[in-house]
């Protein structure tokens, strides 16, 4: 059985708001060591801090340097590129894509960040060729495709407003990978899932603070205080296999947490 800890959206910010999304974080992080048995990473997808700022990276990699587990972190419109490409953690060098292979499945991170579209996301021809590359390699094995803008409209016409522009571009490559277990995705600091080009699309919740969930047109995106949480995505184990995602809710809830 493998594990993947989905965390989403922390926020990480400096000043006198700091404290809360750190906190959330460290919950959520601390939840994940309570579990048993232990996931095998943890993937971010997206908005790792709030501002981009110098700062707010620091206090993020004091928040993870000593975490015992693997973690993987996705670019997300609130993220500065080049504060990520820093981070150790990444492949290398000019990634912000990049693969993690473990013996039972692959995690696959893309950038979705694209400046000129403000907070809507775009993974170009180029990447998305890249993608196709990489999945085409150990094919029996389940994939675990990361980003930050989900693909397809999700009935909240405020955030599908900035969602992935060529999500038809990702589906047509994505559907040609039966290796692929879920897309996951954040931005949408809701939990939602959605069949995607055979697969299933898995959205986070925030680890911080929740988006009201609004299907009209024309108000503004707002916030909600409802429980904070991240998703388990487990493989079972053969011969069921599969892959299930279960819900676990980091906030209004007194679950065991482990310390680091
Ligand atoms: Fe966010």
């Amino acid at each position: 059985m493998a594990i993947i800890a989905h965390l989403s959206d922390p926020h990480i910010t400096s000043g006198p708001l700091a404290a809360a999304p750190a906190a959330g974080l460290h919950r959520a992080l601390s939840r994940v060591l309570g579990l048993e048995p232990r996931p095998d990473c943890v993937v971010i997808t997206g908005d790792c801090a709030d501002r981009g700022g110098v700062e707010e990276y620091a206090d993020l990699r004091r928040l993870l340097e000593r975490y015992p587990l693997p973690v993987h972190l996705v670019a997300g419109n609130h993220d500065r590129r080049a504060a990520l490409l820093a981070w150790p953690g990444l492949a290398g060098p000019g990634a912000t894509r990049y693969v993690a292979e473990y013996p039972e499945f692959s995690i696959i991170v893309l950038d979705s960040v694209e400046p000129e579209l403000d907070d809507a996301g775009r993974l170009g021809d180029e990447q998305l060729a890249w993608l196709d590359d990489a999945l085409r390699q150990r094919p029996e094995v389940p994939a675990f495709v990361c980003l930050h803008h989900p693909p397809v409209r999700v009935g909240m016409p405020g955030m599908d407003a900035i969602r992935l522009q060529d999500g038809p571009a990702l589906a047509a490559v994505v559907r040609r990978h039966p290796r692929v277990a879920r897309v996951l995705a954040g931005h949408l600091h809701r939990v939602v899932s959605a069949g995607f080009a055979g697969t299933t699309l898995s959205v986070a919740p925030s680890v911080f603070r929740q988006v009201n969930l609004d299907l009209r047109e024309g108000p503004p995106v707002t916030f909600v205080d409802e429980p904070a949480g991240l998703l388990l995505h487990v493989l079972l184990p053969e011969p069921d296999g599969g892959c299930v995602t279960h819900l676990v809710h980091t906030s209004h809830t007194s679950a065991p947490f482990g310390a680091y």
